[in-house]
């Protein structure tokens, strides 16, 4: 196991009824003005966003809202909300929805003390000294930002997606109440636990030896989320699944799954251009690449691959031909990714092979790798985007 650090502080809230504690919470990590920031209606029509608004006032606490935000948050609205909130003088963000308003809101909370363009962080070319501090009452199992420090964001000046990293962006407390998540449609609900299986393989398939813990950790939320799923699915109202599904996806990404072990992240980094090219679900890009990677990189380390078809999927072991296992362990990923309604290819997205040049190059893949597990250049990314095809 490698030393690591392990530091993350938000205050979780979870449970029915715990959006109407939005206002306390508020008042109790300092804010006085918020801006509550949504996303395209569901809070809206839910009733939520009234629910969240009365919970302010009963607290005294001044409010000024901005909705509108997409599925692969775009950095048109971030802008706007950097002016809202500084004209308004806001002192505390409040994102109410799922991973897009939460890295939206991120986003605004770096750029509000911050003299030049937000997107220098984005960029590289800057980083963070000062922030407002951000919470949510999230809508969605899936991206983990309500817990994790980073943010995502689709940049409109050339449609491409870029992740930030700092401290400085984790949501100082985040409200999760299971019941929020029951209007989510079908397709939301599994490409979000595409993406909470995906946060997990990100961290699982690693070259750090002997990390028991944390692959044993990962192990059980992928095999919740296996089983979760397709109850939810048969039972959208299924209080007791959404709630671990719920949780499992705030474990797989606040990185409890990560440390001590070197970690991936190049089918990431592969799907956020599909995202920011065809806008399609970020799970449901992932639910394309995941197995596509898989199936690129696994001889890279066979005993590894053959110990996730035994130990999550179930697979017997072939002592003969462990390869075999394995495979049978990627092949159960994408049939399960099948089963609960997701693409696993590029046609199945809607992406075509011939943009492939297109991705390799809003990736900036020239003259570096991507992924740890296997560093893949140019050529090996593109393989990887081939195979996605079939
Ligand atoms: O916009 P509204 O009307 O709210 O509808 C949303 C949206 O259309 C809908 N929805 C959310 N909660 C709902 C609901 N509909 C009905 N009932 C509810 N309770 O679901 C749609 C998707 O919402 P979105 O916020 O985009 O989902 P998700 O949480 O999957 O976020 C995806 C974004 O997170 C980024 C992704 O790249 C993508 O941009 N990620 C962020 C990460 C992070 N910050 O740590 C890590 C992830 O790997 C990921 O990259
Ligand atoms: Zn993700």
């Amino acid at each position: 196991m490698d030393n690591f650090t392990f530091y993350s502080p938000t205050y979780f809230v979870f449970g029915r009824g715990t959006e109407n504690e939005a206002g306390r919470y508020v008042k109790r990590f300092g804010g006085t003005k918020v801006l509550l920031h949504y996303g395209g209606g569901s809070v809206v029509r839910s009733g939520l966003l009234d629910r969240v608004k009365d919970s302010l006032d009963q607290e005294g606490i001044a409010h000024v809202e901005l909705g509108g935000v997409k599925p692969n948050p775009r950095s048109g609205l971030v802008y706007e909300g950097i002016e809202l909130c500084r004209k308004e003088k806001v002192d505390f963000i409040l994102a109410v929805g799922g991973g897009s308003t939460i890295d939206s809101s991120k986003a605004i909370a770096v750029g509000v003390p911050y003299e030049g363009d937000f997107w220098d962080f984005f960029a590289g070319k800057a980083e963070v000294e000062e922030a407002l501090p951000v919470a949510s009452v999230l809508t969605i199992a899936a991206a983990g930002s309500e817990g994790s420090w980073g943010a995502v964001i689709t940049n409109e000046d050339g449609m491409y997606k870029r992740p930030y990293n700092c401290e400085k962006m984790r949501p100082v407390f985040a409200i999760m109440n299971p019941e929020l998540t029951m209007t989510l449609p079908p397709y939301q609900t599994a490409s979000g636990c595409t993406d909470i299986m995906a946060h997990v393989f990100e961290r699982y398939f690693t070259n750090t030896k002997d990390v028991e813990i944390t692959d044993r950790l990962c192990e059980g939320i992928l095999k919740t989320i296996i089983k979760e799923l397709p109850k939810v699915l048969e039972d959208p109202n299924d209080y007791e699944a959404r709630a671990n599904i719920m949780w499992a996806g705030t474990l797989a990404h606040n990185d409890i799954c990560g440390v001590g072990r070197e970690q991936d992240w190049a089918s990431h980094n592969l799907e956020h251009e599909l995202s920011a090219l065809y806008d399609c679900a970020h799970g449901a890009g992932l639910a394309v690449m995941f197995p596509a990677w898989m199936t690129y990189v696994m001889h890279h380390d066979i005993p590894r691959f053959a110990q996730f078809a035994v130990r999550v999927w179930g697979c017997e072991m072939d002592y003969d031909h462990p390869e075999e296992t394995a495979r049978e362990g990627i092949a159960r990923t994408k049939a399960f990714f099948h089963s609960v309604g997701m693409p696993t290819s590029f046609a199945e997205l809607g992406a075509r092979e011939e943009d492939i040049p297109k991705l390799l190059e809003t990736l900036q893949i020239e003259g570096r790798t991507e992924g740890f597990f296997m560093k893949l250049g140019p050529k090996e990314c593109e393989e990887v985007y081939r195979l996605a095809c079939r």
